[in-house]
């Protein structure tokens, strides 16, 4: 290995239901190399450190610029994003790892379906024209605009479920980007109007009481996203819409 080279241990995996194993990649260094790029080195040339010809290593990516989410890895321990991961940040050798609180597919792949199933759920979306026109939407103050904008840059990454302690296969908990999504949701004046339809998933045995408020999430969220504000302020909704549902009965 020369002196610019950089050292990649991977944990890999080549088929859904096969063990895990770790393999060890030396690749040439190039100035403002990310992680993307190391992977995209080892794809060129898919030898491992022994020398070996081996399969090349598996890896989801698409913005290349932190918009998407799908390059979520664990790196050197942490879960963040491989495409906004400079090299020459990182102590050697670097370790990848697939996040573990979703299946792993193959090497750095995983599958993210939960979050999708969870913002299906919640009805992560505005209600617009259908079929018929709605008319126009309704104004929203610029203050209101600023705070929904933070939420709006969720890319469903995952490194919130990551991060979690109480989201795991075995868990039926939505996780906090869906609680963050919905109030998202919930403020937008349009959005509203389902907001009792995702408050009765929050009140639900996948909601809020599974959130035992260790705040990690708001710590690893690469988008800064207040979530445990959301969380706070869902649980107040989430009192205040059981106690109603109870008056009502
Ligand atoms: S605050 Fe709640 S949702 Fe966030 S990491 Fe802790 S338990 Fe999970
Ligand atoms: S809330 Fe943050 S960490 Fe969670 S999925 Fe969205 S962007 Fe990723
Ligand atoms: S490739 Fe889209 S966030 Fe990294």
């Amino acid at each position: 290995m020369a002196a610019a080279d950089i050292k990649l241990r991977i944990k890999r995996k080549d088929a859904e239901d096969d063990a895990f194993y770790w393999e060890e990649f030396n690749i040439p260094f190039r100035k403002n190399m990310n992680v993307i790029s190391a992977l995209m080195e080892i794809q060129k040339n898919p030898v491992n450190a022994q020398g070996e010809k081996v399969r090349s290593v598996a890896w989801e990516y698409n913005c290349l610029e932190e918009v998407c989410g799908a390059c979520s890895m664990k790196i050197n321990g942490k879960v963040r994003q491989a495409c906004s991961t400079l090299v020459d940040r990182l102590e050697q050798p670097i370790v990848l790892e697939p996040m573990e609180t979703f299946p792993v597919e193959k090497d750095l792949v995983v599958n993210r379906d939960r979050m999708f199933s969870a913002l299906k759920k919640i009805k992560g979306w505005i209600p617009i024209d259908g079929t018929y026109p709605m008319g126009a939407g309704p104004l929203i103050s610029s203050d209101d605009q600023q705070e929904a904008y933070k939420y709006s840059t969720c890319m469903t990454c995952g490194c919130c479920l990551e991060a979690c302690p109480n989201v795991n296969s075995g868990s039926p908990f939505i996780g906090p980007q869906a609680l963050g999504q919905t109030k998202y949701f919930n403020m937008h004046p349009t959005g509203a109007q389902q907001k009792n339809h995702r408050l009765e998933v929050i009140v639900s045995e996948e909601g809020i009481a599974n959130c035992g408020n260790s705040q990690n999430c708001v710590q690893v969220c690469p988008k800064e996203i207040p979530l445990t504000t959301a969380i706070a302020e869902l649980n107040k909704d989430a009192n205040r819409y059981a106690l109603r549902s109870w008056l009502k009965r």
